[in-house]
């Protein structure tokens, strides 16, 4: 698997800067800046209970609830609202959104949804409290220039298009996705980088899981993209330790 993703790393480093580079206020050219990190970063151990009581019940970790998610039966105007299960945002191939969507609070130059805004930016000081730099390649797109993006790669880098989503298809477009890295190493090399392993070992915490894990792609639609993180919230994120689930089969969708 190591060889086959360093034989189509180098391609890979072109072809997705054309999706990759690309966010709503910085032309693709362009190197943003990271983001601002001034929170302390949330402590993730929990306290152990100092004396229980014998009477006490046990307490045990929720398991995740991945009943019978609800069928996806949008259509028309109603696909400018996104499916969701459990109140988790689902877009991908098969659960798309139309134009008319956009993140409902979009916060900060990436204009990610507020509360994703928010993660990243304690995320980004615990990372930095450890030494470790994380830069956002890409925040939120649009259905507009995803849609650029991913017939530019039709036509430029057909061999990669399992990197890319068609419009519509793009979580970016939800506000709740970013692209992440050092701001040196990118595409597939880029999670052997102190930031591809802190974020690997860290970003549940913070409420982001890896949404494309290596392996999985028949199930996500899309290739490993170990510099896509999701924000999903603590509590769901803390189920995905690691790294190997995907958001579709913890959400009983596959
Ligand atoms: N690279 C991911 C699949 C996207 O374009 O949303
Ligand atoms: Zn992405």
């Amino acid at each position: 698997m190591r060889f086959r993703h360093s034989l189509i790393a180098a391609s890979l480093t072109a072809a997705l800067c054309a999706a990759g580079c690309t966010s709503p206020s910085a032309p693709a050219a362009t190197s943003p800046g990271t983001t601002t990190a001034s929170a302390t970063a949330a402590s993730a151990s929990p306290t152990p209970s100092a004396s229980p009581t014998p009477s006490a019940t046990p307490t045990s970790t929720p398991k995740p609830t991945p009943t019978t998610p609800p069928k996806d039966t949008r259509k028309g105007k109603q696909l400018s609202k996104p499916y969701a299960v459990n109140g988790i945002i689902v877009v991908s191939k098969k659960h798309r959104i139309t134009a008319a969507y956009g993140p409902r609070h979009p916060t900060g130059p990436y204009h990610l949804e507020a509360e994703a805004a928010a993660a990243l930016t304690r995320m980004t000081a615990a990372a930095k409290a450890d030494g470790v730099r994380i830069r956002v390649r890409s925040g939120y797109r649009n259905w507009t220039v995803q849609n650029a993006s991913y017939q530019r790669a039709l036509r430029n880098y057909p061999q990669n298009i399992s990197f890319y989503a068609p419009a519509g298809a793009s979580e970016h477009q939800t506000g709740l996705a970013v692209d992440l890295w050092d701001g040196v190493t990118w595409s597939l090399p880029m999670a052997r980088t102190a930031t591809g392993k802190w974020l690997f070992k860290h970003a549940h915490s913070y409420g982001f899981v890896l949404r494309y894990p290596d392996g999985k792609q028949k199930v996500t639609g899309y290739h490993y993209e170990p510099w896509h993180y999701r924000y999903i919230g603590k509590k769901d994120a803390m189920k995905f330790g690691n790294n190997k689930l995907t958001l579709e089969e913890y959400l009983g969708l596959a």
